[in-house]
């Protein structure tokens, strides 16, 4: 009987989920499975993204579809033939390209059998190249080298030996499938400080700026603690409603929901500061430490 009840209230127990915009309204957030979160937006010109350089192209004709970066924010160093660069991934502070490898292969006798060198150049203020990218080289004696990061300004590519990895032939592919260059995604140039009351400040409510120490500078949004969604789209970040699950909130005894936080209290009779985290509840003047009340399980 006692299951029962408990499984009723289980199936009855308030839905915990508020659906937070991803999107302007109106605009795709799927390109194949990677989701596209403004201010980055599917379509060029489509007004789906905060700027023509947050425009992510989404190619059908590959099955599943190919994202793609706007291919004038970047080059190509020693090589004439620009790639444009696939996602594979968009987080609040990264964006994850698929990588390509630089190569140069020689014969026995010292000439270049095979080379591909490309370097990857960011020319838009908005990307920088993540100090989370390592930079590998791979190489069986002084003079070959294969690099899958390239390019990164004011660092040169370095080569070593060793490297069994350069005996195998799908080493090339294999990174470039499976190591992506990691990108960091900044707005404008200058601080928060500097954007606060202009058009170009998109910190909505209950957010609040960040500047990017690095690069050209720049900022980002994110969302005050205690609030979730998307910082840069109106209205901005909505409250976290931490009692929403009855059976897993942060309160041992009575769960309320306050704006940006929770408070947790006792029942009648019982002292605590009624947190899961803290001594919960407990029987008022009680000597055992062990009679322990849990409401709401
Ligand atoms: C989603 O966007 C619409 C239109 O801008 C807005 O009215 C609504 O409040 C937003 N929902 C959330 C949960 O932010
Ligand atoms: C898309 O996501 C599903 C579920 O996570 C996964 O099974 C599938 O392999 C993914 N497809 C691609 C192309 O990554
Ligand atoms: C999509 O990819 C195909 C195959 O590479 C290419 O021929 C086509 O031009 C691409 N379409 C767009 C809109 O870029
Ligand atoms: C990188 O290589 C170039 C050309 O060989 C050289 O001029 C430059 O000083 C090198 N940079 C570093 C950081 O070693
Ligand atoms: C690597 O990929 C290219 C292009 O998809 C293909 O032509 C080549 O055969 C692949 N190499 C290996 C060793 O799989
Ligand atoms: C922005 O405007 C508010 C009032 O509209 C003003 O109090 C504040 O000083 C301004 N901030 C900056 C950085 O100009
Ligand atoms: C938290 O709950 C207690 C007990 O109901 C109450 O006395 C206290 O004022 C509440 N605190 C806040 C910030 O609402």
């Amino acid at each position: 009987m006692l299951l029962l009840i408990f499984i009723i209230l289980h199936l009855f127990s308030p839905a915990a989920t508020t659906v937070n915009n991803i999107t302007l309204p109106g605009c795709t957030s799927k390109c194949g499975n990677l989701t596209v979160p403004y201010p980055f937006g599917i379509g060029s010109n489509s007004g789906c993204s905060i700027g023509p350089w947050f425009d992510i192209s989404c190619n059908t004709s590959f099955d599943p579809p190919k994202a793609f970066l706007p291919e004038n924010l970047f080059s190509y160093t020693g090589s004439s033939n620009i790639q444009r660069l696939e996602i594979v991934g968009i987080s609040d502070e990264h964006v994850r390209v698929k990588n390509t490898v630089a190569f140069k292969c020689y014969s026995q006798i010292g000439e270049i059998i095979d080379e591909r060198p490309t370097g990857l150049v960011v020319v838009s203020s908005y990307f920088t190249l993540s100090e989370l990218n390592k930079l590998i080289a791979v190489g069986c004696d002084d003079y070959s080298f294969i690099s899958p990061v390239a390019g990164i300004e004011g660092k040169n590519f370095s080569s070593g030996c060793g490297a069994s990895d350069f005996t195998d032939p799908d080493f090339v592919n294999r990174t470039e499938e499976t190591v992506p260059v990691v990108l960091n995604w900044v707005i404008g140039t200058r601080s928060c400080n500097e954007y606060k009351n202009t058009s170009d400040y998109y910190c909505q409510q209950n957010s609040i700026c960040v500047d990017f120490e690095g690069g050209n500078g720049g900022y980002r949004c994110s969302c005050n603690n205690g609030y979730q969604g998307n910082p840069y789209l109106p209205p901005g970040c909505n409250d976290i409603d931490e009692c929403a699950d009855p059976n897993n909130n942060p309160c041992d005894g009575i769960c309320s929901n306050l704006p940006g936080s929770f408070n947790c209290s006792c029942p009648h009779g019982y002292e605590g500061d009624g947190r899961k985290d803290g001594n919960g509840c407990t029987v008022r003047n009680s000597r055992s430490p062990f009679l322990k009340l849990s409401v709401g399980e």
